[in-house]
């Protein structure tokens, strides 16, 4: 089956690059299951109520987050709604609303996040490993969206997980990274997908204001930035029998402002 999934979802270009590219590369590549980042959908942070049904309705089957989740307060009765397809991470501490798992046909779809030079949540390693036990029956096509900083922690969290998930892939940095492969054990991974959202930006915020922000280290209101909507995605080859990726591809694609 082919998945795709969705880098971080940046503000109203991000949520137009779904809009008009969604379907289309839906057609173009036979996709089975769309999984997309959403925690920064809503003008940047957070995901709001309004903004999920868009990207549902535009064709994203489950929509995962991370930090930002927490910006929209209208959004949290919806993260114990089971008819609404949305995940905070796994590993946030018990009590917290919400799921970090879920099942969508075949495939299990789980959401985690990292903690160096993060908040420091529980371990999302053994987050990890208490999940794969408790599954009965294990479902065989596994993702996970592993919302992190740091390069190493997600290399790592990649190489720990070979061969127990199908898809290990990153998502919180905004920046792509060239390393999409699949590893030995068939776990297909990249260390960042990348955002979907505006091109003149520095990571979907306004170009200016971040500058501004770096040289007087001063608060500054950060707005969604300009330019084209790209779309930042990986579409993985997985054998729905034995959860095994066959593939893994970057698929970058650019669309107009209006
Ligand atoms: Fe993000
Ligand atoms: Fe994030």
């Amino acid at each position: 089956m082919k998945i795709l999934v969705i880098g971080d979802i940046v503000g109203r270009p991000g949520r137009q690059a779904v809009h008009k590219l969604l379907g289309g590369l839906r057609q173009e590549y036979g996709i089975d299951l769309v999984i997309a980042n959403g925690e920064n959908a809503a003008g940047g942070f957070g995901l709001s109520v309004s903004t999920a049904h868009e990207l549902l309705d535009d064709g994203v089957d489950v929509i995962t987050s991370g930090n930002h989740i927490w910006a929209q307060k209208d959004i949290l009765p919806s993260l114990d709604d089971k008819d609404m397809p949305i995940l905070r991470p796994l590993n946030y501490p018990p009590g917290v609303p919400g799921r970090g798992y879920l099942t969508k046909g075949e495939v299990l779809v789980v959401n985690l996040m990292g903690r160096t030079f993060m908040n420091d949540i529980d371990c999302p390693f053994r987050a990890m490993d208490s999940l794969l036990e408790e599954l009965a029956p294990k479902p065989p096509v596994i993702i996970v969206d592993f919302h992190a900083e740091a390069t190493s922690e997600k290399v790592a969290m990649g190489r720990y997980l070979d061969g127990r998930v199908s898809a290990v892939l990153g998502t919180h940095t905004h920046v792509g990274t060239i390393d999409a492969q699949v590893l030995p054990g068939s776990t297909a991974y990249v260390t960042d997908i990348g955002m979907t959202g505006p091109t003149d930006s520095i990571i979907g915020d306004d170009a200016e204001a971040v500058i501004r922000r770096f040289l007087t280290m001063m608060p500054h209101h950060l707005s969604v930035g300009k330019g084209k909507p790209v779309m930042n995605a990986v579409l993985i080859d997985v054998d729905v029998k034995s959860g095994k990726a066959s593939g893994i591809e970057r698929i970058t694609r650019e669309t107009d402002e209006r």
